[in-house]
């Protein structure tokens, strides 16, 4: 099938921008409205000041006004969701696959403005955010081939005695909380909400205050597809409002969450200190990329720019740590200071830029306090400013920032989640493998090498779930749904299984064992 994914494009690009271009002026008429909260497929509004969605292109142009949930819209959904919820569960499985295989044909006819509504509200370039789009109508329909293969997870056990018969089933657990970020604000929605409703969960969905639009969306192609109303509610709020409300709620089930490990900890804590519930948890990670003397360097550079500074660095997968064997480091740091230079730096909705900008001013400090600590650590190589010519000053633009550092600074521990990459020299590949696991996370790694042997020690050795060798089309980014799992290791993710892998719609049911005795 022709298609735009995150590291290969086998499409007719002219085709591609013309379209592009068509659908970014319909979503550029289309803003400026106003929305509400959707609860029980019924539009609820209230009373305080909306939430204002802007493009960090240039914040003077509104997207849309979102009226902000509160508490008690909170409740009200949860409590309609509860209402829902058993029906949706005893609908054959069959059906809700049947369902959720149309929501992923509609996400396909519709690839093209949701496309351009994420590169506007995200600042992702267009095959980024072409991506994006690709990546959701994957997830769902690779999702629906897990219930199929698994037979709608109905299973006959072995029988002890002749007169019994044992099945094996899983269930849903309830309700699912679905709290999500705004880097990939289609497909990781979409990816957590369709294994929880293709598991027979109702859902509150709350997208990232920075997305709403795109969350609406992923709202409007659940209901044209014919989910039931009372099965999937959508709720935005600010986080100081609302973000803790959800999750806290007693209605809940389950939470499946992807955002910053702060946030997931603390979630993942308080709901432990009160119930045993299912928390499905994916934070972030600080991914490393080990070069060794034998790599092929031009292959190594590229791999690495595309994983640093896709998406502005904003993805869990980017790599901010690049660890390069000494023998090599000179002429690989020339080559990625080339690459970096090379690339095309303004408006992402524009044809030819690779780079936008960050989502908002929280992440624009994040970058400048980084980076002065990266002088101070040890030396910057390239960037380390904001951007402010021209148009550039109305939006949130940063330079690609890369800085050679010791290993001891804390810029290789902790997530910025920012475009500033940090790099060491290391002597062998032992030294390498022990710094890109002296960190607390585990989500992906890369490694460039032209040695077998060190490819497969890297596999056993590396603590991460998530690894690529000798990948020019991104170091660490770009899994895909069906190809690569996306597991979190340590403090990356709380499962052990991951998102576009083999195991994960199992994750949103519990088990139940059915004997029934001849009478
Ligand atoms: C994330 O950034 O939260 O592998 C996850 C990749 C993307 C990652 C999405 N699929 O780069």
């Amino acid at each position: 099938m022709t298609k735009i994914t995150y590291t290969s494009a086998n499409v007719d690009l002219e085709v591609f921008h013309r379209d592009f271009d068509a659908a970014l002026s319909g979503v550029r008429a289309a803003a400026g409205g106003e929305h509400p909260n959707i609860i029980g497929g019924e539009p609820v509004t209230g009373p305080g000041a909306p939430l204002v969605d802007v493009t960090p292109i240039d914040t003077s142009v509104v997207l849309g006004r979102f009226a902000a949930a509160r508490p008690a819209d909170v409740d009200r959904a949860v409590t309609a969701a509860r209402a829902a919820q058993p029906d949706w569960a005893r609908t054959p499985w069959r059906r809700r696959v049947d369902i959720l295989r149309k929501a992923a044909a509609l996400i396909r006819e519709r690839k093209f403005a949701l496309a351009a509504l994420m590169s506007l509200e995200v600042g992702k370039n267009r095959l980024e955010a072409m991506g994006d789009a690709e990546e959701s109508a994957d997830l769902i329909d690779y999702y629906c081939r897990q219930l199929e293969d698994a037979n709608g997870f109905v299973r006959e056990m072995a029988k002890l005695t002749p007169a019994e018969r044992n099945v094996d089933v899983l269930r849903p657990y309830g309700v699912f909380a679905c709290i999500a970020p705004f880097n990939f604000p289609l497909a990781l929605s979409t990816g957590m909400s369709a294994a929880a409703l293709l598991a027979g969960n109702a859902v509150v969905y709350k997208p990232s205050e920075d997305t709403p639009w795109t969350g609406l969306k992923l709202y409007e192609i659940y209901r044209d597809a014919g989910l039931p109303p009372g099965v999937f509610h959508f709720v935005v709020g600010r986080r100081e409002e609302i973000g803790d409300v959800l999750w806290q709620h007693p209605g809940i089930d389950g939470v499946v969450f992807t955002g910053s490990k702060t946030v997931g900890l603390r979630i993942h804590h308080e709901i432990s200190t009160r119930w045993i519930k299912p928390c499905l948890m994916e934070l972030g990670g600080k991914n490393a990329c080990i070069v060794m003397e034998s790599a092929d360097l031009d292959a190594a550079a590229e791999g690495v720019m595309r994983s640093a500074f896709g998406l502005q660095n904003q993805k869990c997968s980017a790599t901010s740590r690049v660890y390069v064997h000494r023998a090599v480091a000179g002429p690989f740091v020339e080559r990625l200071l080339e690459q970096t230079a090379a690339m095309t730096i303004g408006d992402p909705t524009a044809r030819d830029v690779y780079f936008g900008p960050v989502i908002n001013e929280r992440a624009v400090a994040r970058y400048e306090n980084a980076v002065v600590q990266a002088a101070r650590d040890g030396r910057m190589l390239t960037g380390g400013r904001r951007l402010t010519e021209g148009a550039l000053s109305r939006g949130h633009y940063v330079a690609p920032a890369v800085a050679r550092l010791p290993v001891e600074s804390s810029l290789f521990q902790d997530e910025l989640f920012v475009p500033l990459l940090a790099i060491a020299e290391i002597a062998s590949f032992d030294a390498a493998v022990a710094e890109a696991n002296r960190v607390e996370y585990g989500l992906t790694a890369g490694i460039f090498t032209g040695q077998q042997g060190e490819i497969d020690r890297f596999f056993d050795e590396v603590q991460a779930g998530v690894c690529y060798a000798n990948r020019r089309s991104g170091a660490t980014t770009g899994a895909w749904p069906g190809a690569q799992a996306f597991c979190g290791w340590k403090g990356s993710g709380s499962t052990g299984k991951g998102g576009c892998g083999p195991y994960y719609v199992a994750q949103f049911m519990r088990e139940q064992s059915r004997t029934v005795m001849a009478t």
